[in-house]
């Protein structure tokens, strides 16, 4: 038997429907089918474009494909000249086109690599997804905005959904950019939702209330954001066919763990705080809404650090280092706790690689994001911050108990994204006390950087 060939993965015939064929395009990487007819001839071609162009027409996803597939598509010759087939597909915006032989049949799918050099799809390893554009729901966030300036920094087109409640300092660079959309919404109105995501191929979730103590300010407020509003952007997703979704989790949803075992993603949830409790309700929401196209991926971030567009000084490394640069005297609070940490950097990084991934390996998947490496204790942390700024004075305050106690397994994560370099907690630290110093006037305790103190005033804005 003659073996399958890249491209036989996205040939399809005009008879299956267009929720069959979203599927085909989003395991095949290139946001696009080839219908044939039965001797296996060109019909035409259909995208995840277009399919989702017709649903927002009203036409319904168990339509048929040929009803909606386009019969005058681009397409190259065996013997075409390879100058020109490229300047086909940069001069009309189109992911690739397929090569035919002299019978009209479909032999290769031609598409452009970085360098705008050819690539055959057939002589693809992975079909890893080729992004076009992009939402980041909470895309001003201290995640967020490091994440939106990757994926710019990668070709990629971006649109940015949020409310700024922290203010638009964070995207006041992005304003002008042509690949950057940024709209003010709000993630618990659907018509926000919806107009941001109708052009969007993939969805990052970011926006929420952020932190055990900010959360729990105002429980009711909290369910909406952090679990109604997943719902509604889940729903929204699936029913454009938009089937990549990344929701941001948090590793605070195994709570304190029993004998210092090291926690994976098969690991009971055991959420504490009402933050961590929205966490698992929205998990579980996605993993109910799952079907055999919308494939949402699930990541529990660590406890983040580093320097971001929005700095963050209510995290337990920012805020140590800052208060250790600036006011030279920290206090740990029981400090035998571990826990896992990760640079905001290297989130941004995961997030885009589960991104481009195959939908069949990371849809529908609970990932944890981090490194071993970054495993600490905060005491241990207060001795890494005490070499990186000598002259402060750490103490040790054991009466105040955080409970929250975890060692977590990154091992998942790491087969799938193959990512090297974690940077480490010291390597952080040192980049606090660069950023803090190269701006001499900012108060790290001004309300802006922590979310307990913005969210805790009577005239917040949310
Ligand atoms: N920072 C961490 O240590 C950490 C750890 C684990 C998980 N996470 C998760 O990562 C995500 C991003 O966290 P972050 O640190 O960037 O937080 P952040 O508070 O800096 O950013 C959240 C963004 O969401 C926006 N937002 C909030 N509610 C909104 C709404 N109703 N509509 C539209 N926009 C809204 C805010 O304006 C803000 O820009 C969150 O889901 C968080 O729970 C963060």
């Amino acid at each position: 038997m003659a073996k399958k060939k890249n491209i036989d993965m996205i040939i399809i015939k005009g008879n299956i429907t267009l929720k069959e064929s979203m599927r085909v395009i989003d395991n095949g990487g290139v946001h696009t089918a080839l219908i044939v007819d039965n001797d296996k001839k060109m019909r035409g071609i259909i995208t995840d474009g277009d399919i989702k162009r017709a649903i927002q027409r009203g036409v319904d996803c168990a339509e048929m494909v040929d009803k909606v597939m386009n019969r005058e598509y681009k397409h190259a010759f065996v013997k075409s000249n390879v100058e020109k087939v490229k300047s086909i597909i940069i001069d009309n915006f189109i992911t690739g086109m397929p090569l035919l032989d002299e019978h009209m049949h479909p032999v290769d799918f031609l598409l452009l690599d970085r360098n705008k050099q050819l690539l055959y799809y057939n002589k693809r390893k992975r079909l890893e997804h080729r992004l076009q554009k992009v939402l980041v729901i909470g895309g001003g966030g201290y995640i967020g905005s490091v994440l939106v300036r990757k994926l710019l920094k990668k070709g990629y087109k971006v649109t940015i959904l949020d409310k700024f409640i922290y203010g638009k300092e964070s995207v006041a660079d992005l304003k002008g950019n042509p690949n950057v959309r940024i709209i003010e919404g709000d993630t618990r109105h659907i018509e926000d939702v919806s107009n941001a995501i109708s052009d969007a191929d993939s969805v990052v979730h970011l926006a929420e209330l952020v932190g055990d103590p900010a959360a729990a300010l105002n429980p009711q407020l909290t369910q909406q954001v952090n679990y109604l509003a997943t719902r509604i952007i889940a729903g929204v997703c699936k029913y454009y066919q938009i089937n990549r979704l990344v929701y941001a989790s948090s590793c605070s949803v195994y709570g304190a763990s029993k004998n210092n075992q090291l926690l994976d993603e098969s690991s009971t949830p055991n959420p504490i705080s009402l933050y961590a409790k929205m966490k698992v309700a929205s998990e579980d929401a996605l993993k109910e809404l799952q079907d055999q196209n919308f494939q949402p991926t699930i990541l529990r971030f660590a406890t983040l650090f580093g320097v971001s567009n929005r700095p963050r000084f209510d995290l337990v490394i920012n805020t140590l280092t800052a208060k250790a640069v600036k006011e030279k005297k920290i206090t740990i609070f029981g400090g035998n706790q571990w826990r896992p940490n990760v640079h905001v950097a290297d989130v941004a990084s995961s997030i885009i690689a589960i991104l481009e991934a195959p939908i069949s390996v990371v849809g529908g998947q609970v990932f944890n994001v981090g490194s071993e490496s970054n495993n600490y204790t905060i005491n241990k942390i207060g001795e890494m911050i005490k070499s990186a700024v000598p002259e402060a004075e750490i103490i040790n305050d054991e009466c105040k108990q955080d409970m929250r106690d975890y060692k977590v397994s990154f091992s998942k994560l790491n087969k799938v994204i193959n990512k090297k370099k974690w940077i480490s907690i010291a390597e952080g630290i040192k980049e606090i006390k660069k950023f803090l110093q190269k701006h001499p006037k900012l108060n790290y305790q001004d309300r802006k950087y922590s979310n307990i103190k913005f969210l805790g005033e009577e005239n917040n804005p949310i």
